[in-house]
């Protein structure tokens, strides 16, 4: 957190005091150095809670760690952190010497950066104003000793607000967003929200995935489209932004989840769409093909 050095009270609140201006450009450089040693910087959004962000954030992870690549996940989520439980890394706490703060490592590999690995337990909840939490966000940015990183992945809370536009505003060469829906009419008014705020941000989107789409039964293997079936593709249409595949319900994927175990590390439909979906995104990002 930048602080003012007492010069006035609430400094982080007052965009005119000169102080916090001086200040917030020394932390502007020093994300721009930081950010500079990842060769892709790349935000999951949604409108809607509990659409699967983290899922998608985490197997995106997993699934580019397992084609050899450098793989780091910010968790942006300060008032929702699942980070951690999602990664089965909990009960760690980060170190911190005169090159910053260390991220913590899975037995994979994958660095990651979260308030949950701050709070002193899972019952705590962050109870920050919105200049506090971007405060820590742009400390997670300037201060995280990342290294060199080949995908920075950011997993951040539903909606359009402070810590969306914390990420897009401080990180200068953000590769792009993906933005995760489920099908339904509700979810798609939100999802709709999303895409124009990184547009108007000048933050390009990767694409559109549609999750929870659609529920294998596992007694007699009928698909059910519990929340119906291709919004998410529609709504990628309507705004002229790719649309990059539908992941099921699966009961494995969701329990694996709870025990800290990607989706893509199993053996389910589940698990076979996100890593057509996850070539994709590689395929794009890294330019192979338009
Ligand atoms: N395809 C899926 N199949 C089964 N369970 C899923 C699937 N996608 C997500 N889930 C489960 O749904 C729950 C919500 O997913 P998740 O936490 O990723 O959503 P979110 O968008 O990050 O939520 P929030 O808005 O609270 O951050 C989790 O328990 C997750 O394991
Ligand atoms: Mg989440």
């Amino acid at each position: 957190m930048v602080e003012c050095e007492g010069k006035c009270e609430s400094c982080q609140l007052k965009d005119s005091c000169p102080d916090t201006k001086k200040l917030l450009a020394q932390q502007d450089a020093k994300i721009r150095e930081n950010m500079k040693k990842i060769k892709h910087k790349i935000v999951i959004l949604s409108g809607k809670g509990g659409v699967g962000k983290s899922t998608v954030t985490v197997n995106l992870a997993a699934a580019l760690n397992l084609m050899g690549k450098k793989v780091g996940i910010l968790d942006a989520d300060i008032h929702g952190p699942n980070i951690p439980k999602m990664l089965g890394v909990e009960n760690v706490q980060p170190m911190a010497g005169p090159a910053g703060i260390f991220p913590i490592t899975t037995k994979d590999g994958i660095k990651t950066m979260s308030i949950g690995y701050l709070l002193p337990d899972d019952k705590t909840p962050v109870i920050w104003r919105g200049p506090k939490v971007s405060g820590a966000i742009r400390q997670f940015l300037a201060d995280v000793v990342w290294g060199e990183l080949d995908y920075l992945l950011i997993d951040t809370p539903p909606g359009t607000g402070d810590e969306q536009l914390t990420i897009m505003q401080s990180i200068p060469d953000i590769d792009g967003a993906i933005i995760v829906t489920t099908p339904e009419e509700v979810a798609l008014l939100d999802v709709k929200k999303s895409i124009t705020m990184a547009k108007m941000l000048n933050i390009p989107i990767i694409g559109v995935i549609e999750n929870m789409s659609g529920f294998v039964c596992p007694y007699c293997n009928k698909v059910v489209d519990i929340f119906g079936k291709g919004g998410g593709e529609k709504a990628a249409k309507e705004f002229g932004v790719e649309f990059l595949g539908r992941i099921p319900i699966d009961i494995k994927a969701r329990e694996a989840s709870d025990k800290g175990i990607p989706m893509v590390l199993l053996d389910c439909k589940a698990s076979e769409e996100f890593k057509k979906i996850v070539e994709r995104i590689v395929e794009k990002v890294e330019g192979k093909k338009d």
